[in-house]
């Protein structure tokens, strides 16, 4: 009996060793295949004899290596896609078409990285990898730390993306995604989540520093360098948020009513672009409604416009939790949804049964995602080392934040020379702000501030100044303005820092003067995610600010001293009440963590500032025309309204609130300078505008116009005495149109290389005709009006250097 169950015993546990080989040790094997095989490898040589239990075929009759042909890397990747595709069962698929939930994003998951906000899911008995995704515009936001781990996993804050626009430089913007790509592949995410691309449409959109600016044709140019950049090294990207996300306020559920022209012509172009110029590996839809539909649920965006005419051939991603059903999501051609939750599972895999989600629908959207998943270099056995290059992405962030940073005004006060005792004003010049809140955020090492860059530079901080910061800095600990732990970034998407209001007794400031040369006045704000901005005490001046900015410059005016005031802001702030007052107005943006060296830079005249304007900066908050049908009240997102399923049941309309539940694009196409122009409406710093410690001289437009293009070229001199870059804008007028247009539109433009003293350079453009045409609603396609154009060389939106006129046959 004994020798019987010993025998059983022996026989269950060889069943158990065989099946657990088979199955373990093939997907193990597989794995191994997967990740890491030899390239040389000819699997046509090989002949087919043994099937596993999954029906997967390892070895040869020599036990050599077999590859199927989705695993063979040198096989083009469609080949492979649908050889896997062949493979996968519905339920895979179906698995496939939404991430695997949000653990990993609060740094919860046991696997995973921490920070990263979401997957694309493995499907291990296949040996296919999880993809991981994570934000976002201004730099890869992963959390620093790790449970049992010493080591930080800093990621560098680089400038934000409005910043990254006022340099107008395409190659720099490209440098800057490149590192940024580079720092996500050393930590081993394969998406990053960004760059934002909506349109400023009204200044107190929350997210603006996310995106680049009012300007759909500088939008797409600068998001396309981006994208390709950080495409470079093999890591995806996600421009978002697809389309007319303008503002925060119940962004969840806000109908934006926009009509097809203003679509085509301004919130759609700059994706248009960037499809043509970058074919992003991803696109993420918004959370709103577009003209009653949900962004992701909106077929003829995404199918027919997006893919179908202009041939973006990546994947469809939803926003965090957007969308409200599952299904519709996936019919619209919106392929993943993220993060992933168990009710849109549920959903996906009844309607896969019920056939209201096609098949046909699933495949598509899989086979994309599996094209995604064969370009990652993880599909390719890139083995991350958690260590990227901090130091040298320092300096190209640094690099990057200088060539953003816009001079507004230069009395002869800077670069300052030969000042030693510098009386540093206001709270944000002892505390900059690096960028904005929110899934913008990024969890660095460091922000260099003024006061820091400055001392490192040798300059004296004056100790009156410095001792009143100090001092109410220790009574208000909580007023820093990020504690720099990942989790209380986290916390600010809800509750984002509000710059120290600091009050400065002219007393005081009379006590700095004594001893300093000059006096350097930060202006500082913070935005991000959940609430748009207000206007008082955000876009205006608080009180206390105003009496700062105008008792420092009597107090140092009457000693003959200079007051310069830096905008470490995040988003457009009124300047044309105070504007007179300092000597010099340098606009810094948030200029990530290197932020204070190139302010200094900036302010010695290392760098000659060459930043130009993304957006207008209007003299009332009124004289925007959206500012009739914007929430200017800067409501806190509802949390409620933030994650689906919580969506508000559907209103009656006439329980909907205006600029809340819906939103009437009634400015159309006139956003921006479109609209100031066109209604000749004075501004207080016009688009396309920034000073130059030099000057620049335009001349020799020659036209040559071809079947398709125009072709262009000028000459750029330098006539000051500082060496210097000049960005060159050309605008294109239709003289005397029959439509409604505007009265000029930006068409190319470009940075010139640093120019010697005297020296001068030959710029070339080219025009593609086509662009020329207008969005014609009648025809419902864009349409070319013939005739005369002009062409509008200049120094900004409202300083025209050349005209030439052209004609249009
Ligand atoms: C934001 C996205 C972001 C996502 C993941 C959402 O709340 O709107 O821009 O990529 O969260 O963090």
């Amino acid at each position: 009996m004994k020798k019987i169950i010993k025998n059983i015993v022996k026989i269950l546990l060889l069943i158990i060793v065989i099946v657990s080989i088979s199955v373990g040790g093939g997907l193990l094997y597989l794995k191994a295949n997967l990740l890491d095989f030899d390239k040389n490898f000819d699997t046509n040589q090989y002949e087919i004899i043994e099937l596993n239990i999954n029906g997967y075929k390892f070895l040869d009759r020599n036990g050599n290596k077999q590859l199927d042909i989705y695993e063979d890397d040198r096989k083009p990747i469609e080949l492979r896609v649908s050889d896997l595709l062949s493979k996968l069962t519905k339920e895979e698929k179906v698995r496939m078409l939404k991430g695997s939930g949000m653990s990993s994003g609060i740094g919860m998951s046991p696997h995973g990285i921490p920070g990263a906000v979401g997957t694309i899911v493995s499907t291990s008995r296949l040996g296919i990898p999880e993809i991981y995704l994570s934000d976002g515009p201004a730099g890869l936001r992963i959390l620093s730390t790790r449970e049992n781990d010493k080591k930080k996993y800093y990621c560098t804050a680089f400038p934000i993306a409005t910043l990254l626009a006022s340099s107008w430089d395409k190659d720099l913007v490209q440098n800057v995604g490149f590192a940024m790509g580079n720092e996500a592949l050393s930590y081993g995410i394969d998406v990053i989540l960004g760059p934002g691309v909506n349109i400023h449409r009204h200044p107190l959109c929350g997210r603006n520093f996310e995106y680049y600016s009012e300007d759909p044709f500088l939008t797409g140019h600068i998001g396309a360098a981006m994208i390709n950049g950080i495409e470079s090294n093999g890591v995806g990207t996600s421009p978002k948020h697809f389309v007319a996300n303008n503002q925060e306020t119940s962004r969840n559920i806000n109908d934006a009513i926009v009509s097809e022209r203003a679509f085509r012509e301004i919130y759609l172009k700059g994706f248009e672009i960037i499809v043509k110029k970058s074919q992003p590996w991803t696109i993420m839809t918004s959370y709103n409604k577009i003209n009653g539909t949900y962004a992701p649920e909106n077929k003829r965006l995404l199918t027919d416009v997006l893919k179908n005419e202009w041939g973006f051939d990546g994947v469809v991603m939803t926003d965090w939790f957007g969308g409200k059903s599952a299904t519709a999501i996936i019919n619209a051609g919106n392929d993943l949804i993220e993060p992933g939750t168990k009710n849109s599972w549920n959903e996906l895999k009844k309607s896969a049964e019920d056939g209201s989600l096609p098949l046909i629908n699933i495949d598509a959207s899989v086979k994309r995602i599996l094209e995604l998943i064969f370009k990652s270099r993880k599909m390719q056995n890139y083995k991350y080392d958690d260590n990227p290059d901090l130091k040298n992405h320092a300096i190209i962030s640094g690099k990057a934040a200088a060539e953003g940073m816009i001079l507004l005004k230069n009395n002869e006060t800077l670069p300052m020379n030969n000042l030693v005792n510098i009386a540093l004003i206001g709270a944000t010049s002892y505390d900059f702000i690096s960028g904005g809140t929110g899934s913008g955020d990024v969890d660095e090492a460091y922000t260099v501030a003024l006061d820091q860059a400055l001392k490192d530079k040798g300059f004296i901080l004056n100790k009156i100044a410095l001792n009143h910061y100090e001092k109410k800095i220790q009574n208000n600990p909580n007023k820093k303005q990020k504690g720099g732990g990942a989790i209380e970034t986290a916390m600010t998407i809800m509750n984002p820092p509000i710059p120290m209001d600091l009050e400065y007794p002219i007393e005081l400031i009379e006590k700095t003067s004594k001893t300093a040369d000059i006096a350097i006045v930060t202006i500082g704000r913070n935005s991000g995610e959940t609430a748009d901005r207000k206007v008082e005490g955000d876009f205006l001046l608080s009180k206390t600010e105003k009496e700062m900015i105008l008792s420092t410059c009597k107090v140092y005016h009457s000693l003959g001293k200079k007051v310069v005031v830096i905008l470490n802001i995040g988003g457009v702030i009124e300047t044309a009440s105070w504007k007179d007052l300092p000597d010099a107005i340098l606009l810094a943006w948030q200029g990530g963590q290197e932020g204070g060296n190139s302010v200094v830079d900036i302010l010695t005249g290392k760098i000659n500032p060459s930043g130009k304007l993304p957006m207008t900066f209007p003299n009332d908050i009124n004289d925007h025309k959206s500012s009739l049908n914007f929430p200017m009240d800067g409501e806190q997102l509802n949390l409620s309204d933030v994650i689906s399923g919580l969506i508000s049941e559907e209103k009656a309309e006439e329980e909907k609130i205006k600029n809340k539940d819906y939103t009437l694009y009634k400015e159309g196409i006139y956003v921006g300078y479109r609209h100031f122009d066109k209604n000749n409406i004075e501004v207080s710093y016009p688009f396309g505008y920034g000073l130059s410690y030099t000057d620049f001289e335009y001349s020799d437009l020659k036209i040559i116009k071809k079947t398709d293009t125009i072709m262009m070229s000028l000459n750029v001199k330098n006539i000051g005495n500082q060496k210097g870059k000049e960005i060159v804008q050309v605008y294109v007028s239709k003289n005397n149109s029959k439509i409604d247009r505007p009265l000029k539109e930006l068409k190319e433009f470009s940075k010139t290389k640093l120019l010697d003293l005297g020296e001068t350079i030959k710029m070339n453009f080219n025009i593609p005709i086509y662009d020329l045409s207008y969005w014609n609603e009648e025809f419902n396609d864009w349409s070319l009006e013939k005739g005369d154009y002009s062409i509008l060389i200049g120094a900004s939106s409202r300083d025209i250097k050349l005209n030439q006129e052209i004609d249009i046959k």
